[in-house]
């Protein structure tokens, strides 16, 4: 016989299970232009949570207004079976942007993605060093999922049978136009949880939907000046005296030098750390710390997180960590402040306090065969997921507040991130090496909140160096990453010259530079990013998405298609690399007069051109009435208050102005207001001449500019 109460049982629970509700949804203005709901009962750890983020409201209120960007009642929540559902709608003519650091693809409408904190594996499917869940679209809005889950993706895919735009069934057999990719309306996401919040970010325009989440999470950071100059990684094994002679060697050869990185060999084990300096590579670190910054270089020092059983505080930290290990060594558990004091306390006493100027905090992203697997748990009860997605952020976190402890700006490297990671001082770098690829990731980085380094290696020829190199230097870290080659910028000697030219450039746009990310600061305004957020930048035919029917005209064509290999620097910069192997490309400008950056010509208005630039030049060009405020190609970062001459360029035809970003280049005083813009005015006198003006110093900030001349780039 069976038991009537075992089936009651089964039938109350079956029912349970199927319980799926829709809920009206409530939307609030948490800040201007920016709308917060929520579905089910969201968890009590999220992204949000992890990095602490703190919208800056005033810099939010300054952005045009924007209503609410979507219909309401095309937006629906479901929670089904402990999931969360959530919908979005699509028009036909939208594309869409974002879902993290993806490195292929910039246009997201048709995929699927599964958004995991991961080592970036070839494949944009959702795994990759930022998988941040914000998608910004071309109507000029953007989505926010503040969760620390693995969400699943579905980007204008799947189409449901009550759709208000279903596409119409056709006959595969006779009909040529079907497609085996039906167009879909929406956006679909699975939150693997009860519950999660949900944020809208109004426009009107991408760009601005952008600069909304971007000041949502507290703004970018802005690096110290030095941070912006040139930085060389080492080779593992170095001693302080092969560190302190590779500098000599960048002084007697002419080449700047602001950050030397020490790479796993500074400590005395590594894969586990020891977080402690090796006493045979460097016997006397404070020396060695202090006799570097008084020739004007910091250091710099990786360390991934995990500890080793050698390390002095394994024993005390034990009981806050992880069940699992990373190369045998413990996985603090950050979430608490017994594992956070302990773990940072350490760098503390033996790095920042003796001089170090920051990290870069490794292998926090992932690969699954090293970390930690899903199944581990952790004593804070934050899940093996949660930390998988916010590890990087944890780490980005608190060691920033070292260096902000002693009013010093920092400026370093990590290998993971998310959104809430923004306002953290730290660019994000791989092993890929794939350099196409590592264009595309420096124009996502601009839709994920998070900053990216095409850094160089070593190549196969003196070519790729240099077209690498080119790259480097227009990206938010110049970087040679030595560690496992030695490589130096002179290695490949028939490239010696260009390569010295184009490091010393950095230098001397290091006040655009520097205005670039107090924009990106104050502002939320990515220094680098995709040409789909600049204006003029959109087909002039409103084509389908997904539809092979374009106009004859090979502008509207080329803006409509994906755009993955030239991207905007700072205000003014159009910058479109050549790879290994190509002697010639296309670049795309938007509408409006471009100019070329050397030569001040004319180069395109709303149009497609190809170059054939030669192997030392990387193209770039300036927007009509561009302004550049370039400074000495010196060697080193001007130090805190140091005054500095400058040259400022202006482009094109266009009377133009442009504010400079000032401030004491190294500390947070400018928290306290101890910064000024300073407007620089270029115009044309009664006699058609140019004419440059800079506003007086603001009295009572700091003011580190020096003579201005200008330079009128086009005759
Ligand atoms: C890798 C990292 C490299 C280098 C190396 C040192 O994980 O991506 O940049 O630091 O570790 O072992």
């Amino acid at each position: 016989m069976h038991n009537p109460r075992r089936y009651l049982l089964v039938i109350v629970l079956s029912i349970k299970i199927s319980i799926a509700f829709t809920q009206e949804t409530q939307w609030i203005e948490t800040a201007p232009g920016i709308w917060k709901a929520t579905a089910g009962v969201p968890e009590s750890y999220d992204l949000l949570k992890a990095s602490g983020a703190l919208p800056a409201r005033e810099a939010i209120a300054a952005i045009a207004p924007a209503t609410f960007p979507l219909s309401q009642s095309d937006i629906t929540f479901e929670v089904v079976d402990g999931k969360t559902y959530l919908r979005f709608p699509l028009q036909k003519e939208e594309q869409v942007y974002g879902f993290g650091l993806n490195f292929q693809t910039v246009h997201q409408r048709g995929k699927i993605l599964q958004l995991h904190v991961d080592h970036y594996g070839g494949k944009d499917n959702g795994r990759t060093h930022a998988p941040t869940p914000f998608y910004v679209s071309s109507k000029g809005y953007g989505i926010f999922i503040n969760t620390a889950r693995y969400i699943n993706v579905y980007a204008g895919t799947a189409v449901r049978k009550d759709s208000k735009n279903a596409p119409v069934a056709k006959d595969r057999n006779t009909d040529k136009s079907w497609n085996a990719r039906p167009y879909s309306d929406a956006v679909e996401i699975l939150v693997p949880a009860g519950g999660v919040e949900v944020y809208v970010f109004g426009g009107p325009t991408p760009l601005d939907a952008v600069r909304r989440f971007n000041l949502f999470n507290g703004g970018g950071y802005l690096p110290p000046r030095w941070g912006l100059g040139f930085t060389q990684r080492v080779k593992t094994l170095y001693t302080a005296a092969d560190v302190k002679k590779e500098i000599a060697a960048f002084r007697e050869k002419g080449y700047p030098l602001d950050f030397i990185g020490l790479e796993p060999g500074w400590q005395s084990k590594s894969y586990p750390c020891t977080f402690s300096w090796d006493s045979i590579r460097f016997p006397d670190p404070a020396g060695f710390v202090q006799e570097l910054l008084k020739d004007k270089i910091r250091v710099n020092l990786w360390t991934n997180p995990y500890v080793s059983p050698d390390a002095p505080n394994y024993k005390a930290i034990l009981p806050y960590t992880g069940s699992h290990t990373v190369w045998n060594g413990v996985v603090p558990d950050l979430t608490l402040p017994q594992a956070r004091n302990l773990f940072f306390d350490q760098l503390q006493k033996n790095q920042v306090a003796i001089g170090v100027s920051g990290y870069k905090i490794d292998e926090v992203d992932g690969y699954d065969h090293y970390l930690w697997p899903d199944v581990a748990t952790f004593p804070s009860g934050i899940t093996a997921e949660q930390m998988r997605q916010t590890y990087g952020l944890l780490v980005q976190r608190y060691s920033a507040d070292l260096f902000r402890q002693q009013n010093k700006r920092t400026f370093g490297l990590v290998r993971a991130s998310n959104a809430g990671g923004t306002s953290f001082p730290y660019v994000i770098y791989n092993d890929y090496y794939n350099h196409k690829d590592f264009i595309t990731a420096l124009i996502n980085s601009g839709f994920a909140g998070v900053l990216w380094t095409p850094e160089a290696r070593a190549s196969k020829s003196a070519e790729e160096w240099l077209r690498r190199f080119q790259t480097v230097v227009f990206s938010p870290m110049a970087m040679i990453n030595a560690w496992a080659s030695g490589t130096k910028p002179w290695s490949y000697e028939e490239v010696a010259e260009p390569v010295k030219q184009l490091a010393l450039l950095r230098m001397q746009m290091m006040p655009y530079w520097y205005t670039a990310f107090a924009r990106y600061h104050f502002q939320g305004i990515p220094p680098f990013r995709a040409m789909n957020l600049e204006e003029g930048f959109a087909p002039e035919s409103k084509n389908e998405i997904g539809s092979t029917n374009l106009e004859e005209n090979p502008y509207a064509e080329a803006v409509s298609k994906e755009i993955k290999d030239q991207y905007m620097a700072g205000d003014h910069l159009l910058v479109a690399p050549l790879f290994a192997g190509q002697k010639s490309r296309k670049v795309v400008f938007p509408k409006g007069r471009w100019y070329d950056f050397y030569t001040g010509a004319f180069a395109g208005d709303g149009e497609v051109i190809t170059v054939t630039p030669g192997l030392d030049k990387i193209p770039v060009y300036v927007k009509d009435g561009g302004i550049i405020p370039m400074m000495q190609p010196v060697l080193h970062a001007p130090a805190a208050g140091e005054k500095v001459d400058l040259t400022v360029r202006h482009y094109g035809e266009k009377p133009s102005s442009y504010l400079l970003y000032d401030d004491d280049g190294e500390t947070f005083d400018y928290e306290k207001g101890a910064f000024s813009w300073r407007e620089i005015k270029v115009e044309k006198d009664k006699r058609g001449k140019w004419k440059g003006t800079i506003s007086s110093p603001v009295k009572g900030k700091p003011n580190t500019v020096g003579k201005v001349t200008f330079e009128f780039m086009t005759k």
